[in-house]
């Protein structure tokens, strides 16, 4: 096996590949035969998600422990080949670890790389919003009622992840790149901006998904150009007993760096869809920012935690001013999304059951129940039933807090009627009555 590609996750051997293919087609024949397309769909997400986040978790896992390696080495009295050794204990095996300033005098037989889950993390990624975005676009990457033909909304998806990577690449070759502060700032700039951008053609959802995306593709990208071709280079030039120019070295530093800061808020962006909250408000752009901002900040603050405890680089604490900024912030937001009173306190007069059940069933039956009615829907999603009274009354502070405060429900996709603010407000005060059955 080649030094330069030992990676963990070689790809496995063509008879496995062939016999996952055979499954594969199996399961799109029964699909196929049997009308199965909405329930196979399902399963291809739950199946595609679940390796993104096995992915995602071991490749940002890996960044995390590596950043750690980094800020915590023991610097001090090592031998000069050495930029510093660290001592850790881990599952009852206590390891040491030297890192080398270049490369050692000779190099190893096996040398363990780090990218496959990289790349698998950002290709699961792009296949999921295939499933969930672009195979159905007027579901959920679109909003209710807009205008726009679902190429052309995929063709502004997959447009923005190009974009967002080419002005990446653009900042980073210029000398902002060595001037990490602005760079934060100009990109921080961008960001937003980018997130109102989208959110003129997308529903909320799709924006935050996609400035996800945006982030996530630079991330891997990074990996891919930048990172890993570099590696190579220091190895050849290890093999070929050069040395590498330090510049070099600085730059690629500086765009790892960036991965680094971009972990917390695409992990964000990863759990966003669980919290309408967030990407439902009008002013979704500024909620994003501020929580990719907090991100940044704590980021930061372990960073330079790690180096101070372990360097003893006395900076006059570890900062703890960003930890209450990154807290500001969440309150900020918080506070931001808060429900509005007003549709609630509309309506005070007694609301009957009856009228409940009838908006649950004009609005909200034809996809949660046992067996949906709406087309595309094999079963209830998120596992949500509102078919039978006892349901709808077990479920009454969910359904207010998704039709009433959030207003993220009724999903409105073809025919689904949507709700008026007068309906919206009998199922508030419902709620505030008590939720009474039948
Ligand atoms: C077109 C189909 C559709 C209609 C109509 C619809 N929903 Fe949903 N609902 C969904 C989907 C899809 C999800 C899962 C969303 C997700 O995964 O984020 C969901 C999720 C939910 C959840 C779970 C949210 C959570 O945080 O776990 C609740 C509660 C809910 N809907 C209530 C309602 C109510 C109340 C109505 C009517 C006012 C309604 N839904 C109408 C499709 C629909």
């Amino acid at each position: 096996m080649n030094i330069l590609d030992q990676d963990r996750l070689r790809l496995v051997k063509w008879p496995w590949i062939l016999a996952i293919l055979a499954l594969l087609a199996l399961g799109l024949y029964l699909t196929l035969a049997n009308g199965w397309q909405a329930h196979a769909r399902e399963w291809l997400n739950l199946a595609v998600r679940w390796l993104h986040i096995i992915y995602g978790i071991a490749w940002i896992g890996a960044s995390f422990y590596f950043i750690f390696l980094e800020n915590a080495l023991e610097r001090q009295g090592v031998r000069t080949e050495l930029s510093g050794n660290i001592w850790t204990i881990h599952g009852g095996g206590i390891y040491y670890l030297e890192k080398y300033k270049t490369a050692p005098a000779q190099l190893p037989r096996y040398l363990h790389w780090f990218k496959w889950d990289a790349y698998l993390t950002w290709v699961t990624g792009f296949l999921l919003l295939i499933i969930v975005y672009y195979a159905d676009p007027r579901a959920i990457l679109l909003p209710p009622g807009s205008t726009l033909p679902g190429w052309a909304a995929i063709a502004v998806a997959v447009g923005s992840l190009v974009m967002a990577w080419l002005v990446y690449v653009g900042l980073s070759n210029t000398q902002l790149l060595y001037r990490p502060a602005l760079f934060l700032l100009v990109g921080g700039v961008l960001v937003t901006g980018a997130a109102y951008l989208l959110g003129q053609v997308f529903s909320g959802r799709g924006t935050f998904m996609h400035i996800g995306a945006m982030l996530g593709t630079i991330m891997a990208a990074n990996v891919f150009f930048v990172i890993i071709p570099s590696q190579k280079k220091l190895v050849r030039a290890a093999q070929q007993g050069q040395a590498l120019d330090p510049q070099f070295v600085a730059w690629v530093q500086f765009r790892s760096r960036h991965n680094n800061y971009l972990t917390l808020p695409v992990l964000f962006t990863m759990i966003a869809h669980h919290f309408p909250m967030t990407y439902n408000h009008g002013a979704h752009w500024l909620i994003l920012i501020a929580l990719f901002v907090a991100g940044v900040a704590v980021r930061h603050f372990i960073n330079v935690t790690e180096k101070e405890h372990h360097q003893t680089v006395v900076q006059g604490g570890a900062m703890p001013y960003l930890l209450v900024l990154a807290v500001a912030l969440l309150l900020g937001a918080f506070y931001l999304t808060a429900p509005q009173k007003s549709t609630v306190l509309q309506e005070t007069a007694p609301v009957a059951f009856a009228e409940v059940q009838s908006i649950i069933q004009n609005h909200c039956q034809m996809c949660h129940a046992a067996r949906p009615t709406q087309p595309g829907f094999a079963s209830a999603p998120g596992g949500v039933m509102l078919d039978t009274p006892e349901r709808i009354v077990g479920y009454a502070q969910k359904i207010k807090q998704v039709s009433v405060d959030t207003q993220y429900m009724p999903l409105l996709v073809p025919g689904v009627p949507s709700m008026t603010t007068e309906q919206r407000a009998k199922l508030g005060a419902w709620v505030a009555q008590g939720a009474k059955g039948p």
